[in-house]
Order: C-alpha cells, then sequence, then structure tokens
C-alpha cells in the first residue's frame, strides 16, 4: 500500500497567502496543514509516500517537507506541470504509484479519525474504490454522492447545481490499480479539469466494487480562510498541552494551555490559552486570547487578538481594538502610526481584505 498527497493546485480561496507559499504549508497550530496528513498516513503503517507538487510552490514544500525521514516515511516529489485535476495528478503519479493500491489523500484536508478502520475496510472487502462521505448544509461546493441504504455508491458528481444528496466527499481515498485505467477512460470536465469523481463514476458504471463509509469524526477542508480558522479552533483545542516550564516576566500572565518557543519574549502581557506561539517572537503589552496561533519571529506590541493565525514575521504594533477572527500573513506589518490619528495609510496586497 502506498499514498499518494496531492500538494499541487492553485489555491485560489487562500489568496492572498497563495501567492507567495503553498496552501499546504499554512499553518494550523504552528505546523504545516500537509504534515496532519502525512503524520495520520504513517500512523496508519503507510510510509512509502508520494508528494504531487506543483512547478510555483513545489519546491517550497520540498525543502520544507524534506525526505520524510522526520516522519518515519520515505517521501517521493511528483511534479504536476500544471493543475489539471486530482485525477490528472494520479495520472502524472503512475509511475511511482506502480501496480499499488494507494490512498489518496488532499493535502488540504484534516480529519480527527483514525485511517485505520477505513483501511481495514478496504483491503478485507478487496474494493476498487472507497470513499468517505460526510453530510453538510452546501453539498453544491463538494462533490456529491448517492449511496443505496447498503453504502454501495450509485452516483457521483462535482459540485452539483442540485445536489442529489447532502453527503459530500472527504478528500481521502482509497483506490486499486483498476483506478488507472478509469482515468484513462474520461475526458476533462467543463472546468478543463479531470475529474477524480468521473473516473469514480467509471468505476461504478463498470459494476467494480466502490463502496463508501461515512466520516464521523470532524473533518476539515482548510481551502478558505474561515476553514483555517475553524481548523486552527480544533487542533488548539484537541492537541496542544502546555509547555511544562514556562520562563516568562513576573508582569505577565499565561492562563491555562500554552505552548511558547525557544527564544521568545513574553512581556506585561496576559496570554489565554489554548495558545501556540513560536520561537524568537515579541509580545510586549499584549492581550492574546484563546485559538490563537502565532508563528516564529512575530513581533506584538500593545495589541489585542484573539481566536486568529499570524504567521512568521509579521508585525502587529499599536492596535487597540481587540483583532479576532483574523490570518495575518508572512512579513505583513499592522502598525498605528499615533502621529496622524484621523489618517490610515496602507500598502496591502491584491485580494487582501480590511475590515475597519
Ligand atoms: P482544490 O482545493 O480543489 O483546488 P486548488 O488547490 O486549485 O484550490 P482553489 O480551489 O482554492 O483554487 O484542490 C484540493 C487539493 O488537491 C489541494 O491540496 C491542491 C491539490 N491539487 C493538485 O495537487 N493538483 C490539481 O490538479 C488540483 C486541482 C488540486
Amino acid at each position: 500500500m502506498k499514498a499518494l498527497i496531492l500538494s499541487g493546485g492553485k489555491g485560489t480561496r487562500l489568496r492572498p497567502l497563495t501567492y507567495t507559499g503553498a496552501k499546504q504549508l499554512v499553518p494550523v497550530a504552528n505546523k504545516p496543514i500537509l504534515w496532519y496528513g502525512i503524520e495520520g498516513i504513517v500512523a496508519a503503517g503507510i510510509t512509502d509516500i508520494g508528494i504531487v507538487i506543483s512547478p510555483e510552490t513545489g519546491e517550497e514544500v520540498k525543502a520544507k517537507t524534506g525526505d520524510g525521514s522526520r516522519f518515519g516515511a520515505k517521501i517521493t516529489y511528483i511534479l504536476q506541470s500544471e493543475p489539471a485535476g486530482l485525477a490528472h495528478a494520479v495520472k502524472v503519479a503512475r509511475p511511482f504509484l506502480g501496480d499499488s493500491p494507494f490512498i489518496m489523500y488532499l493535502g488540504d484536508n484534516l480529519i480527527e479519525n483514525s485511517l485505520d478502520p477505513f483501511l481495514e475496510i478496504f483491503q478485507k472487502q478487496k474494493l476498487d474504490g472507497l470513499i468517505l462521505l460526510r453530510p453538510v448544509v452546501n453539498p453544491s461546493a463538494f462533490g456529491v454522492a448517492k449511496v443505496d441504504e447498503n453504502g454501495r455508491v450509485l452516483q457521483l458528481v462535482e459540485k452539483p447545481k442540485v445536489p442529489p444528496s447532502n453527503l459530500a466527499l472527504v478528500g481521502i481515498y482509497f483506490f486499486a490499480p483498476t483506478i488507472h485505467e478509469a482515468i484513462d477512460q474520461i475526458q476533462p470536465s467543463p472546468r478543463g479539469e479531470l475529474e477524480i469523481t468521473d473516473a469514480i463514476q467509471q468505476l461504478i458504471n463498470q459494476k467494480k466494487q466502490v463502496e463508501a463509509c461515512n466520516l464521523e469524526g470532524w473533518w476539515l477542508d482548510t481551502g478558505k480562510k474561515d476553514d483555517l480558522l475553524s481548523a486552527n479552533q480544533i487542533i488548539l483545542d484537541s492537541r496542544i498541552v502546555a509547555s511544562s516550564e514556562l520562563k516568562v516576566e513576573s508582569t505577565s500572565q499565561i492562563i491555562g494551555r500554552v505552548q511558547i518557543g525557544e527564544g521568545t519574549e513574553i512581556i506585561n502581557s496576559t496570554v489565554r490559552g489554548p495558545v501556540v506561539i513560536g520561537e524568537n517572537s515579541r509580545i510586549e503589552n499584549c492581550f492574546v486570547g484563546p485559538y490563537s496561533s502565532i508563528g516564529d519571529r512575530v513581533t506584538m506590541i500593545d495589541a489585542d487578538i484573539e481566536h486568529s493565525v499570524i504567521l512568521q514575521g509579521a508585525k502587529i504594533i499599536g492596535i487597540h481594538q481587540r483583532i479576532v477572527d483574523s490570518v495575518i500573513g508572512q512579513r505583513a506589518q499592522l502598525i498605528n502610526a499615533p502621529a496622524r490619528p484621523k489618517a490610515l495609510r496602507f500598502m496591502i496586497g491584491d485580494d487582501s481584505q480590511i475590515e475597519l
């Protein structure tokens, strides 16, 4: 059994962060989203992992993630020259996959559950495909499945205007090598992509064994800002334990589960967990409220934040209104200019969003 993680794509919904970086490397609780997927796959006993990368962000993914040794895995990088669809990514990865069955995992998805029970069903029942489903309120934004009462999949449609059910396809799939023939038989969809839903539909039409399991725990597709903030909240809630020794100045107060990296100074501030703060950051005269993740080398002086993600190198200085539900990109600066209290000055990247 191998694994194929898709870490290419365009990441348009997470602009402007994705102009300068891969969406799969955006941190959730200060760890790249992609790494949660790798860890889940390794925990299921699969260590031969291919990662599909794009020409734009591939080098960054490679440099950050490495050869897999840090996860106890062997990672092979596979370049997809253009984001021509999920099934196209499988096609490009075929030399890596060979005749092996595999898990396909979308690199911006996070799930609570272990993969073990699904892997067991897939292997025991010798299925051609196993998909995971989850009821959602807005099925039109997803691939949607219609299943019979035994869990057998009858029909799959990509982002349907009139959804046949409320069951969305989670971005984790299990495939036998028969998927390659199915992919060879499909054509690009109206949006110009080779769709994995069309390939699975092809398997179903050929009476191959395709089944579905309901995913009970949480599932997050971190492709958009609010999903990213929810993922951050859930991971901080469920996986953060307090650092055992926290050295902070006596003028500061640390309450609840808080992790603070090496070299970070917390001066005259209150940090109320769950919160994670990276290395070599400076937090001075601040309130850092629950569900905040602050990266490495961040400077925050005279500021209040809560339920926000601050990426490395950002500076937030002299902002006295509380900052909530925000994502601040790498090296971004949010600075109050006291000399001209009635004027605002900006240098804001394309697709940024400011709510004053
Ligand atoms: P999507 O989120 O469906 O697509 P996207 O990354 O282009 O994002 P957006 O819709 O915001 O523009 O992709 C799901 C995952 O699969 C994501 O991790 C990117 C990856 N992917 C590829 O590796 N190759 C592809 O051709 C596509 C379409 C996606």
